[in-house]
């Protein structure tokens, strides 16, 4: 049984689709905690219905980034995950964090990775005029929101299109995708080759969202 940590800063609902996905599909895996940079992150309470335990590491209280992570590590460690995942955790992370948990720590970004990396991205990708978007789930490494690719998703962007309705489209995506993502990582399915990702057996590691029935389709099919 595989042991999950997974960090939040908010609303948690990628956490959440990671749970019940979990739970529903049987992975051989249990979710250890949910930990969150602040008190007030709305998917704690999530959590906690669903008994499994929480902790909150405020990132207000540390003067500095590294002092932060010590402690977030040690959080972290009490629960002794074999992955830790970042379901958005809202904080730059030093790469004494990062090289502790190489190999063995996913993130989840709102762009086409290595497109539109740090904030904002969906405002990002309208000022930029692309006509695709997406969602890249990621292995953590020390350069921000970059690391080898797992899997991506993508949407398109349609006329009229503002950043919060790009946002709600990429996020369905991300519900998908970052579960299948973690759930590939703890059937030991996925390795490291360098900057690529192989997943064995083999399985399409990409997502298209079929616009026109509204749902998601494709998937390389
Ligand atoms: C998600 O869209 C995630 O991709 C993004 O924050 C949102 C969190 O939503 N993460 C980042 O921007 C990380 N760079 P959630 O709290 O409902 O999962």
């Amino acid at each position: 049984m595989k042991k999950l940590v997974i960090l939040i800063s908010g609303r948690g609902s990628n956490m959440e689709a990671i749970v019940r996905a979990c739970s529903r599909e049987g992975w051989p895996a249990q979710v250890a905690a949910v930990i969150a940079s602040r008190p007030d992150a709305a998917g704690l309470a999530f959590a906690a219905s669903h008994e499994i335990p929480t902790a909150v590491v405020d990132h207000r209280e540390f003067s500095d980034r590294e002092s932060f992570d010590t402690a977030l590590i040690h959080a972290i460690d009490a629960f002794e995950p074999d992955l830790v995942v970042l379901a958005g955790f809202m904080r730059i992370l030093t790469p004494g964090f990062t090289d502790r948990y190489a190999g063995r720590m996913l993130n989840v970004h709102p762009s086409l990775l290595p497109s539109f990396a740090g904030l904002k991205t969906h405002q990002q990708a309208l000022d930029a005029g692309v006509r695709l978007h997406g969602a890249s789930v990621h292995f953590v490494t020390s350069q921000l929101d970059h690391g080898p690719i797992v899997v991506q998703s993508a949407v398109p962007v349609l006329a009229g299109d503002d950043a919060a309705a790009l946002a709600e489209r990429v996020l369905a995506t991300e519900h998908i995708i970052y579960p299948r993502a973690v759930r590939w990582f703890v059937e030991g399915r996925l390795a490291l080759d360098g900057p690529r990702v192989t997943l064995t057996p083999p399985e399409p590691q990409w997502l298209f969202a079929d616009i026109n029935s509204n749902k998601i389709a494709g998937e390389g099919v």
